[in-house]
């Protein structure tokens, strides 16, 4: 069978099933743009379990549009820390001011005027139009390729963009024929999540089985087809905690690359000996000696930090960085998870000397 006329033939038990199993997820309580656009973007790099408290918080602290167009940018940062991949956000708070300022606060009903925005693609514009405004647009993640590779016994390698186009023209066919395309795009995610997994599919449990050519030939472990990723670049760094009295000094990255923007520790590229990290401190205008302190190791998209720390207790504050307290470095600079477990190790340190004395 042609692969869009299975996928036309699923639309139906694929509804009826999506209907009876969906989780009850915060983002599903009505069809709200902002609400479901928040979450998309959320969802784009992060677990549904994992994003549940940070959507409540971001919707609690931003409830509309507007709110989000006018947030202060620390506000921001704060609200996604630990979510990672921060220009989401920033593109987020631009799509926003383009909503409020040129569509009087209301998102456009237009899946053309919808990719137009900053940071919404094809994928969010398909999931804003089919789930929001019940437009005929599918939204092809990864979920959705997994699940359509295997009910068409689809070879194709999912990780180029040839693969998603066709995948995604075969969809745009099948989806005018569906009664509510809110269910459809929906269910086909809820399916990839909790039935048609990677590796061991749920056959036994799914409503689709008898449609499944990947089944039918006993394939389905077998695919999806994804080719091998290429080798992430490994980054070696060293990253000075310097304490001074009971502050801290941090550095904002620059506008442009990893962390744009975003605060951290001051470091240093390369894995350094003591004697070399005293003579960073002598270059940076303090004195101090340098304790071999914790390890991290943090994996980005397309690159790896490995990261070695010295705990200095410096003698004078350098106007090279800013200095915050422990109060503010957890309540209010948003300091990204590369570098949580330094601040965790330190706070830790300083909690147990403290109940030393
Ligand atoms: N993954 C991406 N979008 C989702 C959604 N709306 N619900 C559940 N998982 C998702």
């Amino acid at each position: 069978m042609e692969h869009k006329n299975i996928l036309a033939a699923i639309i139906s038990p694929l509804c009826s099933w999506y209907r009876k199993n969906q989780r009850i997820l915060p983002w599903r309580e009505n069809k709200d743009p902002y609400r479901i656009w928040v979450s998309e973007i959320m969802l784009q790099q992060t677990r549904v379990e994992a994003a549940i408290p940070y959507y409540h918080r971001f919707l609690e602290a931003l409830p509309t549009v507007e709110a989000l167009a006018q947030a202060p940018l620390e506000q921001l940062m704060k609200l996604w820390e630990g979510l990672g991949y921060y220009s989401r956000v920033k593109n987020m708070q631009k799509a926003a001011v383009t909503v409020v300022e040129q569509y009087g606060g209301r998102f456009p009903a237009d899946i053309k005027l919808l990719e137009k925005l900053p940071g919404i693609g094809d994928y969010t514009a398909g999931a804003i139009g089919s789930i929001a405004f019940g437009l005929p647009t599918p939204a092809v993640d990864g979920n959705v390729l997994r699940v359509a590779a295997r009910l068409c016994n689809d070879d194709a390698d999912i990780m180029l963009p040839q693969t998603k186009r066709r995948v995604k023209a075969d969809l745009e066919t099948a989806y005018p024929e569906a009664v509510d395309v809110s269910d459809l795009t929906q269910g086909l995610m809820e399916l990839g999540a909790l039935i048609c997994v990677p590796g061991v599919p749920k056959c036994d449990l799914c409503p689709l089985t008898a449609f499944c050519e990947a089944r039918k030939a006993g394939r389905e472990q077998l695919l999806p087809v994804r080719e091998v990723k290429k080798e992430k670049k490994t980054e070696k760094r060293t990253v000075f905690m310097l304490c001074c009295g009971d502050k801290v000094a941090a550095v904002k990255r620059p506008e442009k690359g990893v962390l744009a923007g975003m605060w951290e520790f001051p470091a240093v590229e390369g894995h350094i000996t003591g004697g070399k990290a005293e003579q960073i401190l002598t270059s940076w205008g303090m004195k101090g000696k340098g304790e071999a302190f914790v390890d991290n190791r943090h994996v980005f998209t397309h690159l790896i930090w490995e990261m070695k720390s010295y705990l200095v207790m410096a003698d004078t504050m350098s106007d090279r960085f800013s200095w915050f307290s422990f109060e503010e470095l957890q309540n209010s600079v948003a300091i990204p998870t590369a570098m949580k477990p330094f601040l965790t190790a330190m706070l830790k340190k300083v909690e147990e000397e403290h109940k030393q004395k």
